[in-house]
């Protein structure tokens, strides 16, 4: 659970707030887009839930971790619930792919044993399991973006938060990326994604939130669209006729858009079903093993 209540944040130096009196409550295992202008405070948004930045004004509370009554030895704790994903994929370029995800394990104390049981797994589960030994600079900008999404739900995050994560992608590769962290979703995990793809955002029909100016203006539960100023839903609400394309002029999705879709289907429900595969394995084993940490 995800909840913001009257979260505002200024910048040094900055007249206006990044986040103006932002209150939002995300239910377990929702997906969630997070839209807005660039400068409208996705970002800073983010960096709240993270704990990279500290709000001035407002009470942050995530999976039950109330933020006024984190102390400084439970931020860790608080990294392993959630897991980030950048648009920048923020891998090590001297590492190989299954050294980037095992190295995510290390640092919080995971065991080796453990970490040898779980890489390979969330390697197979974003597709990359023949990539193990490659270094990023020899994948393309997708498989980058996998190996950070295994990177994060190595440790099992119950939340999993990407900044602009297709931000550097072409749009088969975009998609791909999307349709990973729906099915992500699927499995239990609450996805928080900020975007500029308004093709995406439409196609997939989840609740969208959409910032502007520090403030959310719109908060679409379920079957949101991209729009950023407005008009749409307003005519909508005030009863008037149902957008039309010239009206709204939102682009049909692209060509390649239809097998693209199609493979992500497929490949999708073989993710899911690695990821049951996986859990189950990881249930079955005393919890103890299951995840060693050094605090
Ligand atoms: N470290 C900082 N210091 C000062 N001002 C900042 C800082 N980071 C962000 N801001 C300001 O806060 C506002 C919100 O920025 P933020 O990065 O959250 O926007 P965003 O919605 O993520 O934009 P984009 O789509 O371009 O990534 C902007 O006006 C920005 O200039
Ligand atoms: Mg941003």
């Amino acid at each position: 659970m995800i909840l913001l209540e009257k979260v505002s944040k200024y910048y040094p130096h900055d007249k206006v707030p990044a986040l103006d009196e932002v209150s939002l409550h995300i239910a377990p295992k929702e997906f969630v887009f997070l839209v807005g202008k660039s400068g409208a405070g996705k970002s800073t948004l983010i960096k709240m839930l993270t704990r990279e930045e500290k709000p001035d004004y407002g009470k942050i509370m995530v999976g039950g971790i109330d933020y006024d009554f984190m102390k400084k030895r439970q931020i860790p704790h608080l990294r392993r619930r959630i897991g980030v994903v950048f648009q920048d994929f923020k891998l090590l370029p001297n590492r190989t792919v299954y050294e980037n995800v095992a190295f995510a394990l290390e640092i919080v104390g995971v065991s080796n044993a453990e970490i040898k049981r779980t890489v390979p797994k969330v390697l197979e589960l974003v597709g990359l399991a023949d990539k193990a030994k490659a270094f990023p600079g020899d994948l393309s900008g997708g498989q980058r973006q996998r190996v950070a999404i295994a990177r994060s739900m190595a440790r099992q995050p119950k939340i999993l938060i990407a900044d602009e994560p297709t931000g550097n992608l072409d749009p088969e590769n975009s998609w791909g990326i999307i349709k990973l962290l729906e099915e992500i979703n699927n499995f239990g995990t609450t996805i928080l994604v900020t975007t500029h793809d308004e093709k995406v955002v439409n196609l997939l029909k989840k609740r969208v939130i959409t910032l502007q100016d520090g403030k959310i203006i719109r908060d679409q539960k379920d079957g949101g669209h991209y729009d950023l100023e407005g008009s749409r839903i307003q005519k909508r609400s005030l009863g008037g006729p149902a957008p039309t394309i010239t009206a709204t002029p939102t682009p049909a999705p692209a060509e390649p858009e239809a097998p693209a879709k199609k493979e992500a289907k497929t490949s999708g429900e073989d993710v899911l079903a690695k990821m049951r595969q996986a859990k189950a394995e990881d249930e079955a084993k005393p919890v103890a093993k299951r995840r060693k940490f050094i605090h």
